[in-house]
Order: structure tokens, then sequence, then C-alpha cells
């Protein structure tokens, strides 16, 4: 996939202000500060694009990033946040699983999870959650660059095994939004997903 062009296009609160071109987007969901906003930086090649912060609980709107004109990359509120308003929460929960279950043009979750730490009870919550609504994600390991390569291979059997996954058959993606580790890797399972 060559990058042509990356458009901020709305901050969506509800479905009916999502785009409606019918055109296919791929939806990153995770934990508050996992390092959503981040690795959509890096896999455009943008320092800003997507609003990065060191307090959890940036990214409040379902954010639509278009791509080459053609397909959506959404950034998603982060769940698992505590020190979000009580009435915040109560209203993101809805909006983001009512997106996630009803958006038809929907093609890919990219679930990411922080690869120094075993997923969290939130993250095999909305793995589950995910499997149990048809929409297996993709599961992404954020932040290589903070542990050593040598404990790689552990840290991926760990996740996969809390998550319950077969790491042969679903395979998990390691990366990093600093050193650009496992970038490619992430864009090629996009690109088969656009031409599946
Ligand atoms: P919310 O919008 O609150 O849900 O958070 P988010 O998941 O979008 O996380 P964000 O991208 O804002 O990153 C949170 C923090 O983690 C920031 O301080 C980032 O600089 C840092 N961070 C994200 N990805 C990486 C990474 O790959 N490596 C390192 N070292 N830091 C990272
Ligand atoms: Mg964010």
């Amino acid at each position: 996939m060559i990058l042509h062009s990356a458009e901020f296009i709305i901050s969506a609160v509800r479905l009916d202000q999502c785009p409606t071109s019918g055109e296919a987007e791929f939806a990153f969901v995770g934990r508050s500060n996992v390092g959503k906003s981040s690795l959509l930086n890096k896999l455009l090649n943008r320092r800003n694009l997507a609003r990065i912060s060191g307090s959890p609980g940036k990214t409040q709107t379902l954010n639509f990033y278009h791509i080459n004109d053609s397909f959506y990359f959404v950034d998603l509120p982060g769940y698992g946040y505590a020190k979000v308003s009580k009435q915040l929460r109560a209203k993101w929960g809805p909006m983001v699983e009512e997106y996630l279950i009803k958006r038809d043009t929907l093609i890919k979750v990219i679930q990411l999870v922080d690869v120094r730490h075993e997923p969290s009870r939130d993250d095999q919550l909305m793995y589950e959650w995910l499997c149990y609504n048809g929409r297996q994600p993709q599961i992404v390991a954020t932040k290589a660059d903070k542990i050593a390569r040598g404990s790689y291979g552990k840290q991926i059997q760990m996740i996969a095994k809390t998550l319950k996954m077969d790491p042969v058959a679903s395979p998990i993606l390691l990366t990093s939004a600093d050193t650009g580790y496992g970038i490619d890797l992430l864009w090629s399972a996009v690109d088969h997903e656009l031409q599946a």
C-alpha cells in the first residue's frame, strides 16, 4: 500500500454522524493510554493528526481519518479509565458499543494491548465481546520499544494465552509507535483485509 493522503474527516458522537460514503473502515480499540492515537499517527506518517496526550481519556469521540480517498481509520475512545467523569463514561460505552455492533462498513477491528502487561480484565472482556458479536479483532501489542527484543516471544505467548487465542490461527502483531517496529506488517494486514 502506498500512502497518498490521510485527512481528518469528522469527530462523531452518534452513528448518524459517521461518514455515509460506504467505504471500508478499520476501528482502533483498546484501553486508555495503550497507544491508539500514537499508532494511527505512525501508520499515517504524521506527527499529530490524531491527538495524543500524557493524560488518559484524550480521545472522546469516534474520529474518522480518510485514507487515500478510499477507506477510513477510526480512532475510538479508550475504555477502562476511571478518572473520566461518570457522565462521560455513561455516554461513551453505548456509543462505542453501538458503533462496533451496527456499523456495516466496519471490516476489521484492531484491538490494542500493551505488550508489557497481561491483558487487563477489560481487555479480556472487550476481546470476548467482540468475538461474540462476530467481530474477531486483529490483536496488536503496542510499545514494543519498552521491552527487550529477547522477550518479544514470551510476551506475545502470554497475551495469547490470557485472551485464550490460538496465536497460529490468529497471529498477534507487535508494534512501536516510537521506532516504527511492526508498522509495515500492520499495513500488510490492512491491505489483506481490503482485498478480502
Ligand atoms: P486515549 O485517547 O486516552 O484512549 O489513549 P490512546 O490509546 O490514544 O493513547 P495515546 O496514543 O494518546 O498514547 C498514550 C501515551 O503512550 C502517550 O504518552 C504516548 O506517547 C505513549 N505511547 C504510545 N505508543 C507508544 C509506543 O509505541 N512506545 C512508547 N514508548 N510510548 C508510546
Ligand atoms: Mg487516543
